[in-house]
């Protein structure tokens, strides 16, 4: 699986020249990284000629893996048969085309526009356009402000990252100021004692109260993720959702579901809109529409609004160069196909996720595990000192950097989000290797128990 380079002078290479996202600059310098030369299936090859289980989905993305010819063979032809035209200006490409008609398929059946755009953080910038364009257009120029919750992501754009609620990125930078914040329904963390029923009315109505303090009339939209994926696979209580709906419904303000990481097979519905029950009027997607071959994002658009913004004339003056780049259309289409095969959904419904939760469920007898919570193909777990308490294990999510470290070092890929690990491999994986992730991990926790000094009877 991929040919292994020299690994010092690959690694060389990327300390000279590349400026890796979302890493500390000074210590890359001294420690270095990793450098992937090579996949197959459900695992990468790094140049020291380590095979790793890739249990993220490259950046939740690969869901379908990493040995897809069918996709890879699709960009191959466009690229030959026309490699680029753009679509500004009443053009567009065949391959642009064919891809909005099939997304109109899979996408909920109130959803048949979509603008394209190359990553999840565009598509949510162009949320942005959207809405105000909307309500520019129905006569309520007031509506401009967005609400989104603490801890959400949505991108690293100054509009993506003003509406996601990270701290460490906040502190960067100046926020839009249309933007406001509301709790997000961390349960492990901000739960009383009430049932989960009751904390998910309880978190949602914090969005009630929020709408009520901006007044109705200056709210535009509210934008969320189904389950918080960078977070740390946040998961809300089954009662969160249709409340959330409901609050919007009845204030009139507009409802986008963040599916970029949740899209496509992620939660067990296409959409996680669909999983948690709530009807979105607009919907980001990226990451796995190409199964992460080709960089492709997009806003689905619901009838009610694509009603009014292509009725009413006047330019959307809004759109990338490469808004609908025939390749990564082609790969798009391809990787549609793929999902619409006949039985797909209904074996990870019935059986890779019905397993994945199980084997989760059984990390939570680890004596460093205070929770193991999962959704479709999505866990976490919550590192702590003593199971009976949220007490954790060290400070500054330490622990849980130890455990992350220990997996990648036994062929694991895991991702580490303050004091939890947290997984979501592609959709492919097998029984056999959900075991074999699960021993992998669980070896992981063991190493982190006895470094830190938790005795395991
Ligand atoms: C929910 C969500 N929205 C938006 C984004 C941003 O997507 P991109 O990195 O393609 O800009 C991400 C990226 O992880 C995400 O998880």
């Amino acid at each position: 699986m991929g040919r292994t380079q020299d690994a010092t002078e690959i690694t060389g290479m990327g300390r000279d020249a590349l400026l890796h996202p979302f890493t500390d600059f000074k210590r890359y310098k001294e420690t270095g990284g990793r450098t992937y030369v090579g996949g197959e299936h459900i695992y990468i090859a790094d140049s020291a000629g380590n095979r790793i289980l890739d249990g993220m989905s490259g950046l939740w993305c690969t869901n379908l893996g990493y040995s897809q010819d069918s996709i890879k063979t699709a960009v191959a032809d466009q690229l030959e048969r026309l490699p680029f035209y753009n679509s500004f200006f009443n053009c567009t490409t065949d391959a642009t085309i064919r891809l909005c008609q099939q997304l109109s398929q899979i996408f909920p059946e109130d959803f048949n526009h979509f603008f394209l755009t190359n990553s999840g953080s565009e598509a949510n910038d162009t949320n942005i356009r959207l809405v105000h364009r909307y309500f520019d257009l129905i006569d309520k120029p007031d509506k401009k402000l967005i609400i989104s919750r603490k801890n959400a992501y949505h991108g690293s754009t100054i509009a993506a990252a003003s509406l996601g609620g990270m701290k460490g990125m906040h502190d960067q930078f100046t926020r839009l100021h249309y933007v406001h914040h509301i709790e997000q329904p961390y349960s492990f963390e901000l739960a009383d004692n009430q049932t989960p029923d009751e904390f998910g009315k309880q978190y949602a109505n914090k969005l009630a109260d929020k709408i009520d303090e901006l007044g109705a009339d200056n709210v535009a939209a509210f934008i969320a993720e189904p389950v918080q994926g960078a977070g740390g696979v946040i998961i809300p209580p089954a009662s969160y959702w249709p409340e959330i709906d409901l609050i919007c419904k009845q204030r009139g303000i507009l409802l986008i579901s963040d599916e970029v990481i949740c899209g496509f097979g992620r939660t067990g519905q296409w959409f996680g809109c669909q999983t948690f029950g709530y009807k979105p009027d607009l919907i980001s997607f990226a990451k796995a529409v190409t199964n992460g071959y080709q960089p492709l994002g997009g806003v689905a658009v619901s009838d009610t609004i694509a009603d009014v913004i292509t009725s009413q004339g006047g330019e959307f003056a809004h759109g990338f160069t490469y808004s609908g780049h025939p390749a990564a259309c082609a790969a798009g289409e391809a990787t549609l196909k793929i999902y619409q095969q006949p039985g797909m959904l209904e074996k990870l419904q019935s059986d890779t996720m019905v397993y994945w939760q199980e084997q989760w469920a059984t990390l939570a007898e680890h004596p460093i595990v205070g929770e193991a919570r999962s959704q479709g193909l999505l866990g976490a777990l919550e590192l702590v000192r003593d199971k009976n308490s949220p007490t954790r294990l060290a400070p500054d999510g330490e622990a849980a950097v130890y455990c992350r470290n220990q997996a990648i070092e036994n062929n694991l890929m895991i991702r580490q989000v303050g004091d939890s690990v947290i997984s979501a491999p592609p959709l492919i994986i097998n029984r056999e290797e959900i075991d074999l992730l699960i021993n992998r991990l669980r070896d992981a926790l063991d190493m982190t128990a006895r470094q830190f000094g938790i005795n395991q009877t």
